[in-house]
């Protein structure tokens, strides 16, 4: 008898960036309440859709100003232990604004901290990846952040959100990073559409002005286009309100990342 063969669901890591939700620039945390509401809602469409997503949201002014002030990105200075769990007291109040979201639209959605689930050894990072496959394969929406983790010789070190997917090769097909602004932006401040290797000279007069202890634009490209080049599709876009997801995801606004 023959087996008709199920079509498989393609899986999208999207990182909703802490530009886009909360006042990054501020210093003090300050979340963007309607841009996370509109942001949940749709998260919910696009679920109940069939999509599976892996969800991660950034740090923004959450996380930055504190990691910042206790040095938190060169290690851990023994002095400043008491950064880690400030840090880590903010990201979990911004996730819980996630959450109270997630149960009113009634979407089945799990936290998962990565400083509980990885580190980095000397050897590279080390995953526990399985609760969040479980967690997929249970129709509950994993989502992660850019969080402290242990690393066995700085003591601490920040993952960014961006870094995750790198971490998720095996079930993540697409990857999209939205942000505050409408996409990857040259110098005159105009949306690059398709943005390719040899465009970075395009952008070096524009970057990084932000307080962004991950290396902010610049770092989110490196690493879109490793992650481009590694098959993956790739999309940097903006979010600002009720739509902006799903035209990212139909690829009609932002920058696709293009590996040659
Ligand atoms: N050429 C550029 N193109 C696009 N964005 C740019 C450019 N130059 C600077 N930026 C700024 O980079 C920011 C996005 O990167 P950044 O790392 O600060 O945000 P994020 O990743 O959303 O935040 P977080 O790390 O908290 O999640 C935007 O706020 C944007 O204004
Ligand atoms: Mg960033």
């Amino acid at each position: 008898m023959s087996q008709s063969i199920m079509p498989l669901q393609k899986t999208i890591y999207i990182k909703i960036g802490g530009s886009t939700i909360t006042e990054k620039s501020l210093g003090r945390p300050k979340p963007r309440m309607k841009t996370i509401k509109d942001f949940c809602k749709e998260v919910k469409e696009i679920v109940s859709s069939g999509t599976n997503l892996i969800l991660a949201h950034g740090g923004g002014s959450y996380a930055h100003p504190f990691a910042a002030k206790h040095g938190l990105n060169k290690g851990l200075n023994p002095k400043e232990r008491i950064g880690v769990t400030e840090t880590r007291f903010w990201l979990t109040e911004l996730s819980q604004i996630f959450l109270k979201e997630f149960l009113e639209l009634k979407l089945p959605v799990i936290v998962f901290h990565p400083s509980s689930l990885l580190y980095k050894s000397s050897k590279g990072w080390k995953l526990c990846f399985s609760p969040i496959k479980l967690a997929l394969r249970n129709g509950i929406t994993p989502l992660l952040m850019g969080d402290i983790v242990f690393d066995e010789e700085k003591g601490v070190s920040i993952i960014s959100a961006d870094d995750i997917p790198f971490l998720l090769l095996d079930v993540v097909d697409e990857i999209l990073f939205l942000i505050d602004v409408p996409g990857v932006l040259d110098k005159k401040g105009n949306l690059i559409p398709k943005l390719h290797r040899e465009d970075l000279s395009r952008l070096d007069e524009v970057l990084d002005l932000t307080t962004d202890v991950t290396g902010g634009i610049k770092e989110k490209i490196r690493k879109a286009l490793i992650l481009a080049e590694k098959g993956k599709k790739v999309r940097i876009s903006g979010y600002r309100e009720r739509g902006d997801l799903l035209r990212a995801l139909n690829g009609i606004s932002g920058t696709e990342i293009i590996a040659k």
